[in-house]
């Protein structure tokens, strides 16, 4: 291999199935990175699955299931290692060696803090506590992750920009106050992707009920994308040009949707027919639902038929991630010896 190889870390929280924004924001940076021969682990972020829940879920169970689909899409066990964040609990040990050095008003002004806030704020019928330790710290536990196995690159969305530039301060934070001891990553590009909601809202999110989902079966698939808003008098597009980053923020909100998804999953001419379409203000809303349908569930059926075939035995799974967690084990524990050292608490005796 000519290029260099870096360490690449993702995680996906498992609330719920996978969706077409999880899949094109990072899934497919999964794929590609993996097939370039660099060191991938890719996770299931169950401990930051728990930061907004009150009461019992069964995220093992869904952990499971997104173990599954991950293979389903092609993440290849030989090539990643993919393993449950909660069965590296020293990322809990960073994170609380990491907290230590991180300021309350650095975390508050973390966006999806804020937005969740808010959202939480205006919900009536706002039980228990939502508002916990462990959301303010979010992007310290985001952090450990992040720097316990020292990834160079994160692949992620656009709405996960912040949080990587949050474990990039952390990190430099560390370094200069106790020596250099802890990896930067990269920041995210800037073409990093945020695909709207059908529903037309900024991003397409499991808890916002507005997602198309890698599983979805084609009666489910074209009952979706016919449920989406259209408006029915198309303005001039007010560009020449067919780029989607120049057409699509010109769309009403979920017509740029499915023109987003259009654009990921058709080829290039059925992409620009529509465009064509919308700017000779033709009917087309019909066709333009029925053609994404079909693109969307071919694309789903392999995955499908991935995962309905991959088997189901609950032991080979949990061996499955014993395995995974021992790869990964000895490097987090190196870098929670050093920081522990560079913090002068120093080794843990009890591992040694
Ligand atoms: P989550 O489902 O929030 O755990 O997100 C897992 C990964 O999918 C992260 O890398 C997110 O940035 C990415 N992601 C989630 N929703 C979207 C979206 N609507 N557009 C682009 N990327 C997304
Ligand atoms: N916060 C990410 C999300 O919601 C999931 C995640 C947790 C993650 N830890 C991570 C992503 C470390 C990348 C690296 O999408």
């Amino acid at each position: 291999m000519s290029q260099k190889q870096e360490i690449i870390l993702s995680g996906i929280r498992p609330t719920g199935r996978l969706h077409y924004g999880n899949y094109f924001g990072a899934v497919k940076a999964f794929l590609e990175l993996q097939e370039k021969g660099h060191r991938c682990y890719y996770f299931i972020a169950d401990y930051h699955a728990l930061t907004t829940i009150t009461e019992r879920v069964d995220f093992y169970r869904q952990t499971i299931d997104m173990l599954r689909t991950y293979v389903a899409c092609g993440l290849d066990p030989v090539k990643s290692v993919i393993y449950r964040q909660s069965d590296l609990p020293c990322t809990a040990e960073l994170n609380l060696l990491l907290g230590m050095i991180t300021n309350i008003g650095f975390l508050e002004r973390g966006t999806t803090y804020k937005d969740k806030m808010t959202k939480l704020a205006a919900n009536e019928n706002m039980e228990g506590n939502p508002l916990s330790f462990g959301l303010l710290g979010y992007p310290v536990l985001m952090a450990s992750d992040i720097l316990i196995v020292r990834a160079n690159t994160v692949p992620v969305g656009d709405d996960q920009r912040q949080h990587v530039e949050m474990a990039m301060d952390i990190a430099q934070k560390f370094n200069s106050r106790f020596g250099e001891t802890l990896t930067i990553p990269k920041a995210v590009s800037r073409n990093a992707l945020r695909l709207p909601g059908l529903d037309g809202a900024a991003k397409m999110g499991k808890s916002d009920n507005n997602t198309l989902d890698l599983l979805d079966d084609p009666a489910t698939v074209l009952k979706k994308i016919k449920g989406v808003q259209t408006t029915t008098d198309p303005g001039p597009l007010g560009t020449d040009s067919d780029e989607p980053e120049d057409v699509i923020p010109l769309l009403p909100h979920s017509l740029g949707a499915l023109y987003r998804l259009l654009h990921l999953l058709a080829p290039k001419d059925v992409y620009l027919d529509f465009v064509g379409k919308y700017r000779r203000g033709e009917k087309f809303y019909g066709t333009l639902k029925t053609t994404l349908a079909e693109h969307v569930s071919k694309f789903n059926a392999p995955i499908i038929e991935r995962f309905n075939a991959a088997g189901n035995d609950e032991e080979s799974v949990k061996e499955f991630l014993r395995e995974n967690a021992k790869k990964v084990t000895p490097v987090a524990l190196e870098t929670v010896e050093a920081v522990r050292q560079a913090m002068g608490i120093g080794h843990s005796l009890y591992r040694a």
